[in-house]
């Protein structure tokens, strides 16, 4: 551990993590069309909604409905390839609602502790912001990421039942 430059601090052996906003979510977009993918994959009845879905909708609903975004992303140690990421919201509407709104690792990179650096480090900008509602979604399909979710201390609420738009 140690701290590189302006908003880069050592994390995890071998990766490095980053930080930004707004102005670079385009920097996880194959990111996100992975994790997308993944979803579409595992939805039972919502396949056509993910697979209309796409970075420029996402984006523009994501800056829509929210005051403040931090993105947090890890790098290789070559800092070349982004090997996952953390994006985090406060509600515009309500600054005391807060989203972890989407997460995702490379399959490769998984199991050595990036999700749970990013987790750590979005919780800890909600804390920082006096967010005392802290929510995230997880799509039907990928029930084992409630399971992950549980050791940050995030329970399952309700289910959300939406009619297919056909
Ligand atoms: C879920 C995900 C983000 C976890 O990231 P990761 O970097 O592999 O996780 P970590 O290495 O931080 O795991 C930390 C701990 O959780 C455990 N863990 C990892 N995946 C888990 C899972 N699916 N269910 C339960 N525990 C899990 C690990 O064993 C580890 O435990 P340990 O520290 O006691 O050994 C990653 O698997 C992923 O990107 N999945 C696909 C996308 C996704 O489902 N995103 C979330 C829904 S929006």
């Amino acid at each position: 551990m140690g701290n590189g430059a302006a908003g880069t601090t050592r994390t995890v052996d071998g990766f490095t993590l980053k930080m930004g906003g707004e102005a670079n979510l385009d920097l996880v977009r194959p990111l996100w069309e992975k994790l997308n993918r993944m979803h579409s994959e595992l939805s039972p009845h919502f396949k056509q909604r993910y697979q209309k879905m796409d970075w420029q909708w996402r984006k523009a609903a994501l800056l829509k409905k929210s005051k403040a975004i931090l993105l947090k992303y890890v790098v290789d140690d070559r800092g070349e390839t982004i090997v996952g990421y953390c994006i985090s919201s406060i509600a515009r509407e309500d600054e005391t609602v807060g989203e972890i709104d989407s997460l995702y690792i490379a399959e490769e990179y998984r199991k050595a502790g990036i999700g749970k650096l990013l987790m750590f480090n979005a919780i800890q900008w909600l804390n920082g912001r006096g967010v005392k509602t802290q929510r995230l979604l997880v799509g039907v399909g990928n029930e084992r990421a409630i399971e992950y979710y549980r050791q940050f201390g995030f329970h399952p609420l309700h289910i959300v039942l939406q009619k297919r738009e056909e």
